[in-house]
């Protein structure tokens, strides 16, 4: 028998909204659509509002003086899906083995948000209320860094007043232990191109005698760290926060990482920053992380071919105190006296988010705690995260509220990737979750 509500994340699971595909446009803003109406349908109610890109889901319940505001963020577009291949049943085609729904999107972030849509469900339809006011705000930008959202908070920010964000789209340290997130990693991404001669090139006829785009952005590339994983960009770890000792010290305590993570990511050692552990490698430590590089011949075979440009993908991955358009800068500076001699390069910075940082032992930290003990028993591990989501920062800057990140996500969920799942248990953890949390914020 499937739990109360598990339908619904399954209807929701079948819309492919990949907000970075603009040939997803209509199946993204029917996700929207979907929930809206299933909110409505609830007793909570609101409308779809416009963006220059994928619209924002906002509902409310009848706001009462005196009563605290909760404002339930999550995110209902995905990330692509492919390689297919590589997904043992279709993406879009939620399914359950084992215990666990396999859909892109099942725990990114849609298996996490119809959990909180599920609890409300739940408590409205017994209590025809909900304990605290609430406001619901569903984006669908998150995965390309909700460029729409921030001024959307801007203009809103009256409608969106609140004392505190509860958000989960962030990770568990293992099964049924309850996980407080008090801190995220920013993000700043960044394109470079590299270009050479005007058109590609026989490689016979021209080699040797002028620059090869692709061994140009190699070499760039192979800047931007030393042999032992710290980052080269001049002044690039300026303003970043030491790791607390407290912090150190809860984050050993939840044992020896290092073998789970060669068990997870198949790696063949680990690598990184000397003098961390893998944990403040991850959350505490900033990178700079190639997300894509490539020029020339990629077909099958060999072809003897100089190509005209080059490119490489470039994020990284922010902590208190740096900020991302500092950092941008300064990359750029790196890879412009770094380029290689005989090619143009440009730069195209693309989106950014702020690093967050709270206290978990604050008032509403420790009210989160408590709902977290009331799911998952007496444990709770006080962990960052190395994600980002980009709009946590700005809820504090425009609408001055912190941002509660109470995860769902298991280790190994294989979130952006294929055959990404959800455990039906955590779904109906988080059930639990959203009403004890509801309870102990009222
Ligand atoms: N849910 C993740 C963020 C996350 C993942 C937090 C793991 C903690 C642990 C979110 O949906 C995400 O993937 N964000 C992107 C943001 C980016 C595209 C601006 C990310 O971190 O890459
Ligand atoms: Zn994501």
């Amino acid at each position: 028998m499937n739990p109360p509500g598990l339908d619904h994340l399954l209807t929701c699971l079948r819309f492919p909204s990949v907000s970075t595909d603009s040939t997803r446009r209509a199946d993204t803003r029917a996700c929207a659509e979907w929930l809206l109406a299933h909110l409505r349908s609830m007793g909570l109610s609101g409308a779809l509002h416009e963006t220059p890109g994928h619209p924002v889901v906002l509902v409310k319940n009848k706001h009462i003086p005196g009563r605290r505001t909760v404002l339930l963020y999550g995110h209902y577009d995905v990330q692509p899906a492919e390689p297919l291949a590589e997904w043992k049943t279709p993406a879009f085609e939620p399914t359950i083995r084992d215990g666990r729904i396999y859909c892109r999107g099942a725990t990114d972030n849609k298996g996490q948000l119809m959990a909180h849509v599920q609890g409300l469900a739940e408590t409205l339809a017994q209590h025809a209320d909900l304990p605290v006011n609430l406001t619901v705000l569903f984006e669908g930008e998150e995965e390309i860094g909700s460029p729409n959202l921030k001024p959307f908070l801007q203009q809103h920010r009256e409608e969106l007043k609140c004392d505190v964000v509860a958000i989960s789209d962030t990770g568990m340290v293992a099964p049924g232990v309850g996980t407080f997130t008090y801190g995220l990693r920013g993000i700043a991404c960044m394109e470079a191109k590299v270009y050479g001669p005007s058109i590609d090139l026989h490689s016979g006829i021209f080699g040797g005698a002028i620059a090869n785009p692709v061994t140009a952005a190699a070499r760039l590339t192979a800047t931007l760290h030393d042999d032992e994983g710290r980052v080269m960009i001049g002044g690039f770890y300026d303003g970043v926060r030491p790791v607390q000792d407290w912090e150190r010290k809860a984050w050993n305590e939840l044992g020896d990482g290092d073998a789970e993570m060669l068990e997870l990511t198949g790696s063949p050692a680990l690598f990184g920053e000397p003098g961390y552990t893998e944990r403040e490698r991850r959350w505490a430590r900033p990178t700079a992380e190639v997300n894509g590089i490539g020029g020339g011949y990629q077909g099958e075979g060999s072809k003897t071919v100089i190509g005209r440009e080059a490119f490489v993908k470039l994020s990284f991955r922010l902590v208190p105190d740096q900020h991302p358009d500092v950092i941008l800068e300064r990359a750029a500076a790196h890879l412009r006296a770094h380029l290689p001699k005989g090619v143009r390069l440009e730069i195209k910075p693309g989106h950014t988010g702020m690093p967050y940082i709270m206290d978990p032992h604050s008032p509403l930290g420790s009210a989160a705690q408590r709902a977290l003990k009331k799911v998952f028993g007496d444990k709770t591990a006080l962990i960052r995260e190395g994600g980002s989501i980009p709009i946590v920062q700005a809820f504090k800057d425009v609408l001055h509220a912190d941002t509660l990140l109470l995860g769902l996500a298991l280790p190994d969920c294989q979130a952006h990737a294929p055959n990404e799942n959800f455990p039906i248990d955590n779904f109906i953890a988080g059930v639990r979750l959203n009403q004890a949390l509801l309870a102990e914020l009222a």
